[in-house]
């Protein structure tokens, strides 16, 4: 399609997402600054730009005056963003409570928190009716703004009601949603006290999909044993109604659609040449010069497996005295989710165990780990990332993973190693040129590490030319663009059906 003026139409596209793609800091009654938002679901969005794309979301901020609600509205709408307001108990309830301490945790295999399983185990019913209403606000925010012809794309484990809201209000629109998490066993979905309203909601969608195959097979199995809905080749179908599944990598060809999730691989390279960065690229090759770097970058979570990372370095250091002033490890994990207890704990113990490990094998001069709890800004992530001989991905389970991605498209000219988590979606990918690992066995991670750091530099050139490949030819912009075309289709397909 054209417009007049000859420019090709850009269709529009609501991108509702629980997070914004920038937080809310409050500066004064009516003034606000927005920052970057951390985490996977973000960058893959900011990297699609062929759409006209409008996201809804949180800002990560309790704003209950008026005056500060229209400010921020405003700020926002600068950047196509359009807030969902919700309030702290909500907040409370929703995003700590049935979010991040009960779905989060679940899909990826971790259970419950152990010390309150009880007390978690009693509020699901609240914890979930308040997952609904937020889910409603979101709807309400989506109908305000929707506009005949849009395609409404919805985000995540936040917003697994939000299809069925959707569609209830109006059932010609166009809904898909994707998620960025694994999709367990059907056997831990079975636990879930709402796991069948959350299938049933999720169905309401034309278009699911998911980082992997498996992924996939397990939201069909689930449907099938606890709904009693066979799947088919196309998907899930369910009295004449077909919801069409579909993922983003998968080794047999079961699925009809794939669209590889990615990066903008291009942002990154083109970081690279900034004189700037490479500024900070010189200052931190003489920084560590004499040392290999390796290198974690996580969000503070518990999915990440970074206390299992370092007690592997501890090991790899105890079983490997002549690397112990040649290697630095820098683990730069940015803070979240800091009200839900979990994380609170998770980000003590690290301290513990960096400080106990620096404590044994650092000198007067220098330490082995240096942890930052912070984010860095994109620059300097950039230079981090390319001065690295081996960067570190040790998640116990992870949708995809994106840093592996990241990495690997800032490492042109140094070629460093991957050492990536069977467990994360990315191991699907990028698993022929990274060494694999299972992160829970700290004896193969160190045995890894001394694999890497040894490794030969035609082993190296090969290893990443394999997932340079994969990562600068699957781009977001290309996930985002076959994802729509599949849900349009879809859509065009079930109307034909219904008229026949
Ligand atoms: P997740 O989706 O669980 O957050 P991903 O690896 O897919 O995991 O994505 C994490 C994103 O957050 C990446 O784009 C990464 O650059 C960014 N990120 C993670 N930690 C930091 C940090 N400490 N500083 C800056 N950015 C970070
Ligand atoms: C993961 C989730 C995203 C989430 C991100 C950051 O990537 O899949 O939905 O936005 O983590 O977490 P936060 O709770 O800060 O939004």
């Amino acid at each position: 399609c054209e417009r007049q003026d000859g420019r090709p139409f850009r269709q529009r596209l609501l991108v509702v997402a629980n997070r914004l793609p920038v937080s809310a800091v409050r500066r004064g009654e009516d003034s606000w600054s927005l920052e970057i938002s951390a985490g996977g679901l973000v960058t893959a969005l900011l990297g699609v730009k062929e759409f006209e794309t409008r996201w809804i979301g949180w800002a990560g901020v309790n704003v209950p005056d008026e005056i500060g609600q229209k400010a921020l509205t405003k700020a926002l709408a600068e950047k196509w963003c359009i807030p969902v307001f919700l309030d702290e108990e909500i907040v409370h309830q929703y995003y700590n409570g049935y979010c991040n301490n009960i779905l989060w945790p679940l899909f990826h295999y971790l259970g419950l928190p152990q010390e309150d399983r009880l007390a978690t185990t009693r509020s699901f019913q609240s914890q979930f009716a308040a997952y609904k209403k937020a889910n409603q606000m979101f709807a309400d925010v989506v109908n305000m703004h929707y506009e005949e012809g849009d395609v409404v794309w919805c985000h995540d484990y936040h917003l697994m009601y939000l299809p069925e809201c959707l569609k209830n209000h109006n059932n010609n629109m166009k809904v898909g949603w994707f998620l960025h998490t694994p999709f367990p066993s059907s056997e831990i979905h079975r636990t879930l006290p709402s796991r069948s309203e959350l299938l049933r909601s999720v169905l309401a969608a034309d278009l699911v999909g998911f980082h992997t195959y498996d992924y996939a097979r397990h939201f069909v199995s689930a449907c099938t044993r606890i709904l009693g809905i066979e799947g088919t080749p196309e998907g899930v179908e369910d009295q004449g109604r077909l919801t069409r599944v579909a993922a983003s990598l998968w080794f047999f060809n079961c699925l009809r659609h794939q669209f590889p999730i990615g990066i903008d691989s291009l942002r990154f390279q083109n970081a690279l040449l900034v004189p700037q960065v490479q500024e900070h690229i010189k200052e931190l090759k003489e920084r560590f010069s004499g040392r290999k770097v390796m290198l974690g970058v996580d969000r503070l979570d518990m999915i990440k497996g970074i206390p299992q990372k370092i007690l592997a370095f501890e090991k790899f250091l105890e079983e490997n005295p002549n690397w112990r002033d040649k290697v630095v490890l820098l683990q730069i994990a940015v803070p979240t989710r800091t009200d839900v207890p979990e994380y609170q704990k998770l980000t003590s113990q690290v301290h513990e165990i960096v400080g106990r490990i620096n404590g044994r094998f650092g000198s007067l001069t220098a330490v082995p780990i240096h942890h930052l709890d912070r984010s860095l800004d994109f620059h300097a992530l950039c230079a981090l990332y390319a001065v690295t001989d081996v960067a570190l991905v040790t998640s116990l389970r992870d949708g995809m993973n994106l840093v592996s991605y990241e990495f690997v498209a800032c490492q042109e000219a140094k070629k460093g190693v991957l050492i990536l988590s069977e467990f994360a979606g990315a191991a699907q990918s990028l698993g022929a040129g990274a060494i694999l690992v299972n992160p829970w066995n700290i004896t193969e991670v160190a045995a890894s590490i001394a694999q890497a750091l040894n490794m030969s530099a035609e082993e190296r050139e090969k290893r990443h030319q394999h997932n340079f490949h994969h990562v600068t030819k699957h781009t977001a912009q290309e996930w985002a663009e076959m994802f729509v075309s599949e849900l349009n289709d879809t859509v065009v397909e079930a109307q034909l059906r219904t008229s026949k």
